[in-house]
């Protein structure tokens, strides 16, 4: 299955003006650009991934909500893992699931892109890698990867952010490519984002308070409210991808609806550019983030 993903992906074209939009609103759409087939090969993989999932061994939370954001071991590892974290709304008052498990994961991350075969074919084709070169990446590297569920009923509300904000580069270089496993909708969480909000700046960076340490902090770089009537919905079909820079603030709502949204998104960050280490997200120690296959 493996193999049959990365040939399944055809070269994305790109026009100048589509890249203009881009550096301009900070995000750009691109429709029909993975296919119905190996969506549903990303979507089976995960469900394999789930199946083999040992739920006693750790209970974390994944929150965007800075306060509460839980950092733990568990957490940090994930950085090279395939590693599960379930919904806030997952437990009852007695801590036992209200739902079945596959039902109640919030996202599967943050190593897949080069842990699992399947995930790895897919999110290392050289099909990102040109596409990233043509925004303006000089040596694109694949950072993270994210499985996000949006359950049904109980897919958590993620507040307004920047990604830039959780990784972070001198200058700064992060793109996230989001892609649309099933059908994202107004009804089941579909994005939202401020056009144009990336010129704003970095609002605010989440650093380890040393290196090494996993004890972390979120730092305010720039004192600014995001005016919440400039938010756009972005709703789009199976298949689409959704490019974000990395300053391109964006939220998505509860999934209050009976379907559930499942999204797959890869950071990329520039080679070129200084990696810090405060970043939570490290590489495992003596290797480096992962480059995109050649063409
Ligand atoms: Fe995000």
């Amino acid at each position: 299955m493996a193999e049959g993903i990365g040939d399944a992906l055809a070269s994305i074209e790109i026009t100048q003006s589509q890249i203009d939009q881009y550096h301009t609103d900070g995000y750009l759409v691109l429709e029909s650009v993975v296919s119905e087939r190996v969506c549903d090969a990303l979507k089976s993989r995960m469900s394999e991934l789930m199946a083999s999932f040992e739920p006693d061994t750790v209970r974390s939370i994944f929150t965007t909500n800075e306060q509460s954001r839980h950092t733990d071991q568990y957490f940090m590892e994930s950085a090279n893992n395939v590693s599960f974290f379930f919904e806030e709304e997952a437990f009852d008052d007695a801590g036992a699931l209200k739902q079945p498990l596959e039902l109640s994961i919030n996202k599967v991350g943050h190593g897949l892109h080069f842990q699992d075969p399947v995930f790895k074919a897919f999110s290392l084709s050289a099909v990102w890698g040109e596409l990233l070169s043509k925004l303006g990446m000089i040596e694109p590297r694949a950072a993270q990867s994210m499985y996000i569920f949006k359950q049904p009923g109980i897919g958590g509300e993620v507040n307004c952010h920047q990604d830039s904000t959780f990784l972070y580069t001198t200058p700064m270089s992060v793109i996230g490519l989001w892609f649309a496993v099933e059908d994202a909708t107004l009804e089941n969480g579909c994005l939202w984002g401020i056009p144009k909000g990336h010129q704003h700046g970095l609002l605010k960076r989440f650093e380890r308070n040393s290196p090494e340490s996993i004890e972390t902090k979120m730092v305010t770089l720039k004192e600014h409210e995001w005016d919440q009537s400039e938010l756009v919905a972005i709703p789009v079909p199976k298949g689409s991808l959704v490019v974000l820079n990395g300053e391109f603030p964006h939220l998505s709502y509860a999934n209050r609806s009976g379907v559930s949204r499942h999204a797959y998104a890869i950071h990329a960050v520039d080679d070129t550019c200084e990696y810090p280490e405060l970043n939570w997200l490290q590489a495992a120690k003596g290797s480096s983030f992962v480059p995109f296959q050649a063409k």
